[in-house]
C-alpha cells in the first residue's frame, strides 16, 4: 500500500480532476492521505486563475523537496508531480526551475498519469505531459470508486471566449463537450454509488454541445435517472443561455432554481474592453428572461473591478446593474494580469487603492444582497438535501434548490434524502430550520 497526497487549488473541475487521478492511481495500491507527511505521491493539482498562482506552487514544491529528501534518506522515495492549469502553462519551465518535480501533467493528459510513473520508475528522469489531446481522458480514465451526495461531472471544458483578463483558454484550451452517452454512463453510475445531486462542470458549460445534444437536452435525459433529485451546472457564460436551457428552467423538475452566470462588469465600455460580447442590457434580458420561466431562480455572478480603464462611471454602471438584478450571493475580484494576457499590456492599468474602495464598495452592496436573499427563506417550507452530518450531533446539513447550506436536527439515516424544512433562523453564513 502507497500513500498518496492530491492538493487541490482552485475550481471545482479541479477537485473532479483531483478525485478521477486518485481513482486512477488506486489500482497501483495508491491510497489517498490527509497530508503530505510520509507520501509515496504528491500531486499538485494546481490553479492558474488567482494572482501569482505560479508562485505559490513553487514555494509549496520548496516545502515538499524537504519532505522528500527526508523519504530519501529512510530509504524511501516520493513522487512528486503538478497538474492542472499551472503544469499546463508552465510546462518544462517547471522541471527547470523545481528539479525535484518528478511529473508534469496538464488538464488533458490525467489518464497517462499510470503510464508515466511506470516509465519514470524506469527511466528516471523527468516525465512531462502538458498538450491538448481532446477529451478522450475521460473515457480512458476508470470508474469513480466513491461519491458524496452532490458529486460533480466534468460535462464540458475549455474555452473559446478569450476574455481579455483570463488565462482559462491558455491553460485548458478549446472548447470541447463530452459524448452525451459517456455523461450519462457516468451518471448513473454515479447515482448507483449513492450520489442524489450532480453538479455538470465545464469552464462554459451552458456552450455544451456533445454529439449534437444541448445542455438542456443533456439535463432532461439525466432527469429521467431513477434516484437523481437534483441537477445543477456551472459556470454558464450569457451568450450561451440558450432558449431551450432558460425554458428547461421552468419544466425541468429536477434542474435547480440557481445559476452562476458571470457578468464581470455593468458598464458597456469595460465589457467591450474585456472582449465579453455582451453588453449590460443583454445580461439584463437575459436576467427577465430566467425570471420570467423560474421566478424564483436564484442567480450569482463574478465581478472584477478595476480593470485597465476602468472610470469612476463604469463602476457605477457595475453597482447599479448588481442593484438592478438582486444577487442572493456572488464572487468579486480586484483585477490582476495574468502573464500572456492582452490585458495584461494595457497602459491604463487602474491604481490599487482604487481597486481596493471599489471591491469593498461592491462587496459590501452584494453582502447585504445575500443577507436580504437569506432572510427572505425565513419562515418558508423548502425542499432540503441532506449531505452530511452537522457541527452538533443530533444534527445535518443539508442545501435548500437556492443552495443554502440549512442546519436541521434529523436522524443520520436521512443523509440523501430530500425532506421539507420550515426555515427559521439565519446565522452568519447558514440557515436553520425544522422538519415538517
Ligand atoms: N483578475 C481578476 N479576476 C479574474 N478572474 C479571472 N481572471 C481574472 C483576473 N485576471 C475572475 C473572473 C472569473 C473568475 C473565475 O475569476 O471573474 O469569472
Ligand atoms: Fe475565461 Fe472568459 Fe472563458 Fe470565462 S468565458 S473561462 S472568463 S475566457
Amino acid at each position: 500500500m502507497k500513500k498518496l497526497f492530491v492538493k487541490t487549488y482552485g475550481c471545482q473541475m479541479n477537485a473532479y480532476d483531483s478525485a478521477r487521478m486518485a481513482d486512477l492511481l488506486a489500482p497501483l495500491g495508491y491510497v489517498q492521505a490527509d497530508g503530505p507527511d510520509g507520501a509515496d505521491m504528491v500531486i499538485l493539482n494546481t490553479c492558474h486563475i488567482r494572482e501569482k498562482a505560479a508562485e505559490k506552487v513553487y514555494s509549496e514544491i520548496g516545502r515538499l523537496r524537504v519532505l522528500k529528501a527526508q523519504k530519501a534518506e529512510g530509504g524511501g522515495r516520493m513522487l512528486l508531480a503538478v497538474a492542472g492549469c499551472v503544469a499546463q502553462a508552465e510546462g518544462e519551465e517547471i522541471v527547470a526551475r523545481a528539479p525535484a518535480v518528478d511529473l508534469v501533467v496538464g488538464p488533458q493528459s490525467y489518464h497517462r498519469l499510470p503510464e508515466m510513473i511506470a516509465r519514470f520508475s524506469r527511466e528516471g528522469g523527468h516525465t512531462l505531459a502538458a498538450d491538448f489531446p481532446a477529451l478522450e481522458k475521460f473515457d480512458a480514465l476508470l470508474e469513480t470508486k466513491e461519491t458524496g451526495i452532490s458529486a460533480f461531472l466534468t460535462v464540458q471544458e475549455g474555452c473559446d471566449k478569450f476574455c481579455t483578463f483570463c488565462v482559462v483558454p491558455y491553460t485548458r484550451g478549446p472548447e470541447h463537450s463530452r459524448a452525451p452517452q459517456a455523461v450519462l454512463d457516468e451518471a448513473r453510475h454515479l447515482v448507483d454509488l449513492g450520489a442524489r445531486e450532480l453538479v455538470l462542470l465545464g469552464q462554459n458549460v451552458n456552450a455544451y454541445n456533445g454529439g449534437g445534444w444541448s445542455l438542456a437536452k443533456l439535463c432532461e435525459a439525466l432527469a429521467k435517472i431513477d434516484g437523481l433529485q437534483r441537477i445543477r451546472y456551472t459556470t454558464s457564460h450569457p451568450n450561451d443561455m440558450s432558449d431551450d436551457l432558460i425554458t428547461a428552467h421552468r419544466d425541468n423538475d429536477k434542474l435547480m432554481p440557481y445559476l452562476h452566470l458571470p457578468v464581470q462588469s455593468g458598464s458597456d465600455a469595460t465589457l467591450e474592453a474585456m472582449n465579453r460580447k455582451h453588453r449590460a442590457a443583454d445580461y439584463l434580458r437575459i436576467v427577465d428572461r430566467l425570471r420570467a420561466a423560474r421566478p424564483d431562480i436564484a442567480l450569482t455572478s463574478d465581478f472584477i473591478v478595476g480593470f485597465p480603464g476602468e472610470r469612476d462611471a463604469d463602476f457605477e454602471a457595475t453597482l447599479q446593474l448588481v442593484r438592478d438584478v438582486g444577487f442572493a450571493t456572488a464572487f468579486s475580484f480586484k483585477y490582476s494580469k495574468r502573464p500572456g494576457t492582452p490585458a495584461a499590456a494595457l497602459r491604463s492599468q487602474v491604481a490599487e487603492d482604487v481597486k481596493s474602495a471599489r471591491l469593498e464598495a461592491l462587496q459590501a452592496l452584494l453582502g447585504r444582497q445575500q443577507h436580504d436573499f437569506d432572510d427572505g427563506q425565513i419562515g418558508r417550507t423548502l425542499p432540503v438535501l441532506f449531505e452530511k452530518p452537522g457541527r452538533k450531533t443530533g444534527q445535518l446539513v443539508g442545501r435548500t434548490p437556492y443552495l443554502q447550506p440549512v442546519h436541521v436536527e434529523a436522524p443520520s439515516a436521512m443523509i440523501g434524502q430530500l425532506a421539507s424544512v420550515r426555515v427559521e433562523r439565519r446565522t452568519a453564513n447558514s440557515l436553520h430550520g425544522s422538519l415538517v
